[in-house]
């Protein structure tokens, strides 16, 4: 048989998820936004993780965590130390991963090495989401804490800003070493994460702490870095998002300056998180994810209308839109005309969500308020009179934050408490939103306190 066919054999009866990962990778590649679905899980975020192997026992167990990572749809790049090759072929990684598996930082062995093998220690560290070791021995754990950057997994650890998973395997006496538990204790105060190794039977034949956790309880802690840990699964999610325009004439509008940034950061943080999603957006410049049910609208009408149409199957309602307050109460028919000065005669909108607030039944419902002055007290006061669950206010006086901005400031009032989120991305105040929404959802459980 040629090698082909072999080739051919072992990836149509070894290894099934291979296949499904090849299939994953052309569908990827054919698609300019980074989600898509597969069978097992309705929705998939498609990211990317550099997997380092070190050189332990354990290393063959990295093997299955490539599969289980794939199977959430995430691209897996494996990086392999030198002595974890001791222990597992780079070709097995290869096939399962279905991408070239680095081994070396200049490329040493590679046909050509050159420049690009030189910096792709850089280009990785720019390229993942986040970096998940595993299984990560003393050693590599020492030269993490130490900051030691002599091998491709090394650098890499020190280049990128990515969040990053270590799960140590070893010797139970090596794991209880001090200098190791100190050297972990320097991770975690640096914002690592660590899965902590389970007890048992050691490959030493000693038993004890030092057993690669599990690979599902490694795949938690990287969809936790990766904020996609799917707590929001089963929840169904509308998200307003954007301006909307009242019209004065077929070519002019009464707008306002938001981008819908805010809102569909929202709709993607909510996403990855596992809830259904449905976007109501007014007019954007912004492409939504694929996997978001849209509905565009214009007008404030238009927008409380889509809104109503989907209320009935959402368990969340996050309204983040800057909808217009008024509306021209007679829009012409024909441009109008320069003549004059002209009066425009305006009439309040529907509130939209004061009206979700009056019907809301079991659903959480989140507002935004939009403040330049008595920022907390008319925040509160619309948490109150509205019949909301959580407010977001934006104090929108600041510059360089809230409309048509990349980053936002927020303080998100529940009828727990006041949590101020400081200047940062709108894709963490995203999340952040989210996580009250989260808490809220679990005080409503809890039997003491119910709204
Ligand atoms: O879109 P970006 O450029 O990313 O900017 C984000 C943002 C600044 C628009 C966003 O963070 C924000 O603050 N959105 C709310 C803006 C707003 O309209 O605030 P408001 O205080 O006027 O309204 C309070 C709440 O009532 C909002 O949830 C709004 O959606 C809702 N509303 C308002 C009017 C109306 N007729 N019906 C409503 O439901």
């Amino acid at each position: 048989m040629c090698l082909l066919c072999l080739w051919a054999v072992f990836l149509a009866i070894e290894i099934p998820p291979l296949r499904q990962a090849q299939g994953r990778d052309k569908e990827k590649a054919s698609q300019s936004w980074h989600y898509y679905s597969i069978s097992k899980q309705a929705t998939i975020f498609t990211m990317k993780v550099a997997l380092g192997v070190t050189g332990g026992i354990a290393a063959y167990k990295a093997a299955e965590l490539v599969r289980l990572l794939q199977d959430r749809g995430i691209r897996v790049q494996v990086v392999m130390t030198r002595a974890a090759q001791e222990f597992v072929r780079p070709l097995t990684f290869a096939a399962l991963s279905g991408e070239k598996v680095i081994t070396d930082l200049f490329g040493a062995g590679a046909e050509d090495p050159n420049i690009d093998s030189a910096v792709e220690h850089i280009a990785v560290a720019q390229a993942i989401d986040a970096l998940v070791v595993a299984p990560a021995t003393a050693d590599v754990i020492a030269k993490f804490a130490h900051g030691e950057a002599n091998d491709f997994l090394t650098t890499l650890f020190l280049a990128t800003t990515a969040p990053v998973v270590v799960a140590p395997a070893m010797n139970v006496n090596m794991w209880e070493n001090a200098a190791t538990q100190a050297n972990i204790q320097t991770l975690k105060a640096r914002g690592y994460a660590v899965v902590e190794p389970d007890s048992g039977y050691l490959a030493c034949g000693m038993v004890g702490a030092g057993r690669l956790a599990a690979n599902e309880t490694i795949v938690l802690a990287v969809l936790k870095a990766l904020r996609a840990e799917q707590d929001l699964a089963g929840e169904t999610i509308l998200v307003t998002a954007g301006p909307t325009r009242e019209p004065i004439d077929p070519v002019r509008y009464i707008g306002n300056r938001s981008s819908g940034k805010m809102g569909y950061a929202l709709a993607e943080a909510a996403l990855r998180r596992g809830a259904k999603v449905v976007l109501i957006s007014g007019p954007t410049a912004l492409k939504p994810p694929s996997s978001v049910e849209v509905t565009q609208v214009q007008t404030a009408q238009q927008m409380r209308d889509a809104v109503m149409a989907h209320f009935e199957r959402a368990t969340i309602v996050i309204k983040a839109a800057a909808v217009a307050d008024f509306t021209v109460r007679a829009a012409a028919d024909e441009k109008i005309k320069r003549k004059g000065p002209m009066t425009l005669e305006l009439e309040p909108t529907i509130d939209i969500l004061a009206e979700l607030g009056a019907k809301k039944g079991s659903r959480i419902i989140v507002g935004f308020a939009a403040e330049t002055n008595d920022v907390l007290a008319n925040a509160r006061r619309k948490l109150e009179s509205k019949s909301l669950d959580a407010i977001v206010l934006n104090d929108v006086s600041q510059p360089g934050i809230g409309f048509d901005s990349e980053r936002n400031a927020v303080t998100i009032l529940t009828h727990a408490g006041v949590e101020t989120v400081p200047e940062t991305s709108k894709w963490e105040v995203a999340h952040r939103v989210l996580d009250a929404v989260v808490k809220v959802r679990a005080e409503r459980k809890a039997p003491s306190v119910r709204r």
